[in-house]
């Protein structure tokens, strides 16, 4: 199975708030301002694996620093066991999230609705800026194209609800972005656009995610575009970015950022900026972007990243498109050099009956490509791609 890449982590929450809703700005939530949204509340039940953490529980950052180690060494992933058992679970999970259609409609195209999940360290802001919207707000660039966007904060980021770090896991996330999918072609949160297409637009564990669960529930979107993320072979170099990621990230303890966010030892988030540039940035630096960036960061789950290596996401039963797609020198997804994971891919492996399948670098950009320059070229790449094969 080909391996994936990915990432982590990020700032900001309130233990165990439901979701809040409604309204048109929403605070630190702006909304786009090409679009008619609203934020909507998401209830769903699923049932997942779960996976029981059975080593003693992290006490300190230095716990932490124990933990990258051993899972940072080669092949360390490899000899750590963190699960004692597995057990089959049922929740009901609320998360945020918002819901825009365009403004000034285009050929019908809002029927098509993208379903964004967003990566570790950052919440659902990750695809609207509000900093410098019309060169980084990816919603506002798919309205602009005509298209409708779901995006919201996935479990225990954002305004979502909060869970234990122990129970956020690839598992009850997968399950959640198949449901979310399900939910808006019957209209669920899409109030009056009747949805007629589905797109899963993932970055980095979000694109882990989408990929799992296309893998699983082929029927369910006609798309997906995967971010931040590129598929290599077992042989490939790039095996080792998963332990190398977590060194590049200087994971705190989330209780331990500044500013903290109070949650248990199941949430690291990036250590500093520095990191946060080291695994998301590519020189030359737009530093004002890169604050910007810093400011809507979220911790991640320690046991999320624990599990999304497992992600099957071989897909022999899809027959919709997809594109793989990140910077050109994505750290975390291709260990800095992404050209040579593109071309030696095995993505007609991992997706054999799609009806097209594509990939794209983006000039210049790291792993977290929506804040890279250019990023308007990079929106319109995947606006084309979902133009010509939706
Ligand atoms: C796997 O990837 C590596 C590096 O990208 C390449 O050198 C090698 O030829 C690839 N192997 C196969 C079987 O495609
Ligand atoms: C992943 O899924 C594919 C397709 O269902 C299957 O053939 C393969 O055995 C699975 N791989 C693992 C490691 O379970
Ligand atoms: C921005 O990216 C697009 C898509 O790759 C490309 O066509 C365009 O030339 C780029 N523009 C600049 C200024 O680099």
């Amino acid at each position: 199975m080909a391996l994936f890449l990915f990432v982590i982590f990020t700032v900001f929450l309130r233990p165990g708030s439901a979701a809040p809703s409604v309204g048109t700005t929403n605070g630190k939530y702006p909304h786009p301002s090409n679009g008619i949204c609203r934020d909507v509340t998401i209830n769903e039940e699923v049932t997942w694996t779960k996976a029981i953490w059975g080593l003693p529980k992290p006490k300190d950052n230095f716990d932490i620093v124990a933990l990258r180690i051993s899972e940072g060494a080669l092949d360390g992933a490899a000899e750590i066991h963190p699960f004692s058992k597995i057990e089959t679970a049922m929740n009901t999970y609320s998360l945020t999230g918002t819901f825009c259609t365009p403004s000034s409609k285009k050929d019908g195209k809002e029927k098509t609705v993208l379903l964004a999940s967003h990566g570790g360290g950052y919440d659902r802001r990750y695809w609207a800026s509000s900093y410098k919207p019309a060169e980084y707000n990816f919603v506002q660039h798919a309205l602009d194209s005509g298209y409708s966007v779901l995006y919201y904060d996935r479990l225990g980021t954002g305004q979502s609800q909060m869970v234990s770090g122990y129970e956020s896991q690839a598992s009850n996330q997968i399950e959640l972005i198949a449901k979310i999918a399900k939910s808006v072609r019957s209209g669920k949160y899409t109030a009056d656009v009747k949805a007629s297409k589905v797109v899963l637009v993932g970055h980095s564990l979000g694109s882990i995610y989408s990929s799992g669960a296309i893998a699983k529930y082929p029927d369910i979107a006609e798309g997906v575009v995967l971010t931040g993320a590129a598929i290599y072979n077992d042989t490939d170099p790039a095996r080792y970015t998963r332990a190398l990621a977590l060194i590049f990230q200087d994971a705190k303890l989330a209780s331990t950022l500044d500013p903290p966010f109070p949650r248990d030892s199941g949430y690291v988030g990036l250590g500093d900026i520095y990191a946060h540039a080291t695994a998301f940035f590519h020189q030359p630096f737009d530093v004002p972007t890169l604050e910007y960036a810093q400011s809507i960061l979220q911790p991640a789950s320690i046991v999320e990243q624990a599990t999304a290596g497992a992600v099957n996401f071989t897909a022999p039963l899809y027959k919709g498109s997809v594109l793989v797609t990140t910077g050109q020198w994505d750290m975390l997804a291709c260990g800095g050099n992404c050209a040579p994971r593109i071309q030696y891919g095995v993505q007609d492996k991992d997706w054999p009956a799609a009806k097209h399948l594509e990939t794209y670098l983006h000039p210049g950009a790291g792993h977290g490509v929506n804040f890279a320059h250019n990023a308007t070229g990079f929106y319109a790449t995947i606006m084309s791609f979902l133009d010509r094969n939706i």
